[in-house]
């Protein structure tokens, strides 16, 4: 009785961590389905041992205890041909009904797809703590927020920028590392359109825990819109004062547009993102607002007004610091907030 209100505590605890689909137990495509088969045939097998296992040893505990007035000792037995057989030939039953589909599976999962024309190839690279996106075969790079098209495979090829990180998406597959100085590959498949959260899985710093990204999954038509429009010549700041101080004060690190990449994410069409910094959520775009969640330009302004509140040890410095006034901060933000690429039939 007293498990009761521990196990209902513990399936709300899985079940409320607030965006939903932050889940393997929720597979989404090809390859968290395979993941989660394998995850249930493994769990089955351990299930069935484990049962088997504890009412063997329940059954002769108690039929052979010790009973009041008993001094004789038991009978001694030493070894016994058949149980051997039988304890060697079911453990080895059990490991190849798990050891063959797994090792199919992972040779399945870890198929090189860079080749394939059909492929749509994404270099990720992980930077503490921002996600950069390239489009390598379309002259594209994006941050945070990754752009696919549904039903068709995605090959990544990953790799850091500094530290180890590691690239997952809870719910339609993963994880893996993504290590400086080497490239790990993996595919992905989305079968629906939506919004998938991915995290960065390996400890990188003080702000690991914010290190989020978005994969957003678009029909065919919406990705060649975005693709084009992330192509187009980028939008400055129609003031031209501010124009000149985002110039001079923003892209010195980041870049608008597809020309001269800078050292932090690219900006093109931030508007359009589900987050600003990854974390925070934008009332603007998201589909189910929560309580917190702010408007683009106000989530921008505050950003960029102090990043290290949000993310601490991100390489960003605050608005004082990059010599910003207020004026510019809040005009910054809006046009920031405005720049969106508008490439969805729905508007979303
Ligand atoms: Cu990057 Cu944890």
């Amino acid at each position: 009785k007293r498990l009761l209100p521990l196990l209902a505590g513990f399936a709300l605890l899985l079940s409320a961590c607030g965006r939903e689909d932050l889940s393997t137990l929720n597979p989404q495509g090809p390859v968290a389905e395979t993941q989660f088969d394998l995850m249930k045939l493994s769990i089955g097998i351990m299930a069935l041992v484990v049962v088997v296992v504890f009412a063997i040893c329940i059954y002769v505990l108690i039929r052979f205890r010790r009973r009041p007035g008993d001094t004789s000792i038991p009978k001694q037995v030493e070894g016994n041909h058949k149980l051997e057989i039988i304890w060697t030939v079911i453990p080895l039953a059990l490991l190849l009904v798990l050891g063959v589909p797994t090792i199919q599976h992972v040779f399945g999962l870890a198929k090189d797809y860079s080749k394939d024309k059909e492929a749509l190839q994404v270099k990720v690279t992980a930077h503490q703590y921002w996600w950069e996106f390239e489009y390598k075969d379309l002259g594209i790079t994006t941050a945070q927020e990754l752009i696919v098209p549904t039903g068709k495979k995605i090959m990544f090829e990953m790799t850091g920028a500094d530290v180890k990180h590691s690239f997952w998406i809870p719910s339609i597959g993963g994880k893996m590392d993504t290590n400086p100085g080497t490239t790990n590959k993996m595919y992905l498949e989305f079968p629906k359109e939506g919004v998938f959260r991915g995290k960065c899985a390996e400890l990188c710093g003080p702000s690991h825990a914010y290190m989020d990204f978005k994969a957003k999954a678009v029909s065919a038509d919406s990705f060649e819109r975005w693709v084009s429009a992330m192509k187009a010549p980028a939008k400055m700041p129609e003031d031209v004062e501010i124009a000149k101080a985002f110039e001079a004060k923003c892209l010195l690190c980041h870049a608008i547009g597809q020309e001269n990449q800078g050292s932090a994410p690219n900006l093109t069409g931030i508007g359009d993102r589900q987050t600003i910094g990854g974390i925070l959520y934008n009332s603007d775009v998201v589909a189910d607002p929560q309580p917190g969640d702010k408007p683009a330009a106000q989530n921008l302004h505050d950003w960029i007004k102090d990043p290290q509140q949000y993310k601490p040890d991100n390489k960003m410095p605050n608005a004082a610091e990059n010599g910003l006034t207020e004026e510019e901060l809040t005009a910054i933000a809006k046009y920031l907030a405005d720049y969106k690429l508008d490439y969805q039939s729905s508007g979303k």
